[in-house]
């Protein structure tokens, strides 16, 4: 029975010499679109204006943003835009195909959101389901549920949100191809779009709040979710202005089951038990004294000499919008030097991370293979200080290439970003809810650099598939900590 992150973790640990074939049931494929059967959907506006700004800006500002009075319904669209669309077709057999601007590992998707909407002009209070395919909203409430909301999540009472976005996993979705380490990718890709709409909220000036700590009952009931097909992974609010005010406070009444049964996404679903003994491990909401866990020195591998990031300016090649929706896996890299400040640029994007809550999940690290002025060799991030510290000096690039199941082309990149935890550290200050937290976080980050990358013109693809025990051994980690995400970035062919 699984208890702990390390016990999941490596559960579904890759080992080359037992990894033993899966079959895809390609007939069995799970269904990409979540859709209800009889509710009349509300079209979002498509041609709205999106903000103009460079990417390196936008991260690097330390404005706070501004709690919302109201916002319209072109508001919303926007950020529902910029949390997650649809950008490139690929014609295939069984039709066409469409990729999305935040990345899935093996573009399965199993990422869904919601809106629980109070005074948007232009749509009636309600609670709503984002359909991405034709952007537009499926009213599945009617009202305002802004108070049992705040009651479920950790909202402070002066800030009753003027929309709470929630992100969900639909397991089977992911499962489907990487059975019990599918967890893995729930919670990493629901990181990706995370960080969109994080991006999106701080574009358009809005101060808003991410919470992985609410209770999964209360809050998969209101979604009409029966939180084993699919489950509620994490909250984001953006601020409004309002006193919370228990007058009228609204219950959410018990969905018809039609609702529970849009989660489902074949035929012939299977349940993977890791997969469920995990998510209900992290069920308890654990008080948050993870603020000061100091991961940066819980892994083993430690460094004497930090440098300070240096502030770059980068060519960016677009606004980040664009480089939002041009954002692709790219896998062509070609052995030729990053240059020096995007390399720092990147850098930078990684500690200027707006996530202060759960932050100390992780600690970011960096192998440098190519880069401009800095050497060889594998370093660990201090996001506090901004700077970078030498573990050890060396070229690691190939060996990691072979690790992550011999993925020969990472070889080519610059750099490859490492995320890193030590599992029993973050089950201590979290309970096994902290899994969530820093996987969550390791995607946000992923989503950024692909971001960042795109802008600078740079490749960029994230690696979940790897060999973890020759990840750790490579590593130096110790015999608590893991790899829990890769991130390669590097020059690509034009
Ligand atoms: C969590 C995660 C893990 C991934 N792991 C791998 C991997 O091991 N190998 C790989 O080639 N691509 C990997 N990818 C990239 C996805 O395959 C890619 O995002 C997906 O096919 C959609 O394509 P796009 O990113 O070009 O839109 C990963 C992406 C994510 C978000």
């Amino acid at each position: 029975m699984i208890k702990t992150c390390l016990d999941y973790h490596q559960e579904t640990s890759y080992d080359r010499h037992r990894m033993g074939g899966h079959f895809l049931d390609w007939a069995d494929q799970p269904a990409l679109f979540k859709t209800y059967e009889g509710i009349e959907r509300v079209s979002l506006p498509r041609e709205v204006e999106l903000p103009k700004r460079r990417f390196s800006s936008l991260v690097l500002d330390r404005m706070a943003g501004r709690p919302a009075t109201t916002i319209d319904l072109d508001t919303l669209s926007r950020l529902l835009l910029l949390a997650n669309t649809l950008t490139a077709k690929a014609r295939t057999q069984g039709g066409d195909f469409y990729f999305r601007s935040a990345a899935s590992a093996g573009a399965l998707y199993p990422t869904e959101i919601y809106a629980a909407t109070r005074g948007v002009t232009g749509l009636d209070d309600g609670l709503y389901h984002y359909g991405l395919r034709d952007h537009s909203l499926t009213p599945l409430r009617s009202g305002n549920f802004g108070a049992s909301i705040m009651e479920s999540g950790k909202i402070a009472e002066e800030e009753v949100p003027v929309v709470t976005f929630f992100l969900t996993a639909i397991f089977y979705r992911s499962a489907w191809k990487y059975r019990a380490r599918a967890y893995r990718y729930h919670l990493l890709d629901t990181g990706h779009v995370e960080e969109n709409l994080a991006l999106g909220m701080k574009a358009l000036g809005f101060s808003y709040d991410a919470s992985y700590h609410f209770d999964d009952d209360r809050v998969n009931h209101l979604l009409g979710l029966d939180g084993k097909r699919e489950a509620a992974l994490a909250l984001i609010s953006l601020k409004g202005q309002d006193v919370l005010s228990m007058q009228g406070k609204r219950e959410a009444d018990q969905l018809p089951a039609s609702i529970f049964q849009a989660s489902r996404v074949s035929a012939k679903e299977v349940e993977y038990p890791a997969i469920r003994e995990m998510h209900e491990a992290g069920r308890d909401k654990r008080p948050e004294m993870g603020q000061d866990a100091g991961m940066l020195y819980a892994l083993g591998p430690a460094s004497r000499e930090w440098r300070e990031i240096e502030s770059s300016s980068r060519n960016e090649i677009a606004d980040y919008p664009d480089c939002v929706f041009m954002r692709r896996s790219k896998r062509n890299f070609v052995r030729s030097p990053l240059r020096k400040n995007h390399a720092a640029g990147l850098l930078q994007a990684l500690c200027a991370s707006d996530q202060e809550e759960y932050k100390e999940a992780l600690c970011p690290g960096v192998l440098i293979g190519m880069v401009e002025g800095m050497e060889q060799g594998f370093y660990l991030l201090d996001r506090n200080r901004k700077a970078s510290g030498m573990v050890r000096q060396g070229s690691y690039l190939d060996t990691m290439a072979h690790i992550c199941l011999d993925q020969a082309w990472l070889a080519n990149a610059g750099v490859h970003f490492l995320f890193l935890a030590n599992l029993d550290l973050v089950d201590r200050s979290w309970g096994p809810r902290g899994y969530r937290y820093a996987m969550m976080v390791a995607g946000r980050a992923g989503q950024r650099l692909y971001v960042a990358s795109t802008a600078m013109g740079l490749g960029c693809c994230g690696i979940g598939a790897f060999y973890d025990g020759e990840a750790r051994e490579l590593l130096g980690l110790n015999e608590n900590s893991r790899l829990l995400y890769l991130v390669a970035v590097g020059v690509v062919k034009r």
